[in-house]
């Protein structure tokens, strides 16, 4: 039975981000009742899965809010961002965190993200944009290797190629330009390599002013010690021991503040998360890219260090009152986040395997009967006829947190190899060059 006081919340998406979010809505001081559009096995624990509704379907999430009367709504993924979810709810006056679809630009267009950054003396890589081959190679040759040569548009972060050689670039560009990633290929960026080291950084936005959530590092590589194919992200930690505040500071005045007041120069206001994916050459950063969501699984480790109540800090953002919100960090607190994945990820991997003794687990885990500051979100996962299935190819996030990183790293690999799934695998140097810190 629902009570009136409670807080609706609808959180859209089915990844270990979601499960992240939803727990933290979960962990505030204000009564929630808490639904996952579609939501895995995780956001079953702690949210009511709405697994009838299509992501895409802005009509039937629209019934579904005015039905339920759902206070507000959070977009967790990119692509309805881009697709305008929000500017369709807000039509309906339903209260949504996340941004516009011209705002959602800054991500679903790496041109646009360039356009804005020229505009607002934003540093990022030298590039040319170009739309078919011929002059796309000249450039290449003009600039050397290696060379880094981007599809525009969403690619499910298959679309950046850094070409070593001219054969790697003309292939590359040339499956591109014909088609490989539909019309996010259409137009393409050609840039300069960066040097430097790269970590991730997290804004949240309320059209005027925003407050900054912290750094962390992922891992995107599926083999130990960065090798091997691109993944959605094998493990992340935070925060950064790499960032002190001077270098924030810098980051905010000449990357984070020229963008925010480049959107609204162009009435774009951007609301929501700003997640800036950076690289940093001493004490120069460089904006690789915009993100305008939380990255998964860079949220599961960025979440847990806000000490101030989730629900009421959303909420500020959509009422665009952030000027007003005193945020607080558990500064002491060190994340460490380990991707479980099926075997064969990031290429072909079996579907719809049992993980045998999960909720034994996560029981265990919530009691603090094995260990304390270790939870355990999931990805891909579904649960069917009482049987948790691994459904997608990252499938489990095990999250630990200590005073140290290296307390963090062993507990997080303790309970990875509690978890009876044979089918699965991990990288097992997450946040190991973090160790002493
Ligand atoms: N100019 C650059 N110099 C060096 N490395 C780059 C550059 N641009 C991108 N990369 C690398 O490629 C990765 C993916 O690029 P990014 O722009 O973040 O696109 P996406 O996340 O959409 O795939 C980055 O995380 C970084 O490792
Ligand atoms: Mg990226």
């Amino acid at each position: 039975m629902n009570k009136l006081n409670e807080k609706k919340i609808l959180v859209i998406g089915s990844g270990g981000r979601e499960n992240a979010i939803c727990e933290a809505f979960k962990n505030s001081s204000q009564p929630t009742q808490l639904f996952a559009l579609p939501g895995n096995a995780g956001t079953k624990n702690i949210a009511q899965n709405i697994e009838n509704i299509n992501i895409n379907d802005s009509q039937a999430i629209i019934n579904f809010c005015q039905d339920n009367q759902i206070d507000f709504v959070f977009v967790g993924p990119e692509q309805p961002l881009v697709e305008g979810l929000v500017d369709i709810l807000e039509q309906r006056k339903i209260r949504v965190f996340g941004p516009s679809k011209k705002a959602s630009q800054l991500e679903g267009s790496k041109i646009f993200m360039k356009k804005i950054a020229d505009e607002n003396q934003v540093p990022t890589a030298q590039y040319q944009t170009f739309e078919s081959e011929k002059p796309a190679l000249e450039f290449v040759k003009k600039i050397g290797f290696p060379c880094v040569i981007k599809a525009d548009g969403l690619a499910s972060g298959k679309g950046v190629i850094i070409a070593q050689n001219l054969e790697e670039a003309t292939q590359s560009i040339a499956e591109i330009l014909s088609g490989k990633f539909g019309d996010a290929g259409k137009k393409i960026i050609i840039e300069e390599f960066l040097k430097g080291f790269e970590v991730s950084y997290f804004v949240i936005c309320d059209g005027t002013n925003f407050l900054p959530l912290g750094f962390a590092h992922d891992h995107k590589k599926v083999g130990e010690n960065e090798t091997g194919l691109n993944t959605g992200g094998m493990g992340t930690f935070a925060p950064s021991p790499f960032i002190n505040k001077n270098l924030e500071d810098k980051i905010i005045q000449k990357i984070i503040v020229p963008t925010l007041d480049g959107m609204n120069k162009i009435n774009a206001p951007f609301r929501g998360i700003l997640f800036a994916g950076l690289m940093i050459d001493g004490e120069n950063p460089k904006l690789l890219e915009f993100n305008t969501r939380f990255g998964d699984p860079e949220t599961q480790v960025i979440l847990p260090r806000i000490k101030s109540d989730f629900v009421a800090l959303i909420e500020s953002a959509i009422d665009a009152d952030l000027g007003n919100f005193k945020i607080e960090f558990d500064e002491e607190k060190k994340l460490v986040c380990v991707v479980i994945c099926a075997n064969g990820y990031p290429e072909d991997y079996k579907k719809n395997i049992e993980i045998k003794n999960l909720r034994e687990l996560e029981k265990s885990l919530e009691n603090g009967d094995i260990i304390d500051g270790v939870k355990i979100l999931h990805a891909g996962t579904a649960e069917k006829e009482g049987k948790i299935l691994a459904t997608g190819g990252r499938v489990l996030n095990v999250i630990a947190s200590a005073k140290d990183f290296s307390s963090a790293r062993q507990k997080a690999y303790k309970i990875v190899d509690m978890i009876d799934w044979k089918e699965g695998f991990v990288r097992s140097d997450i946040a190991k060059k973090v160790e002493n810190f």
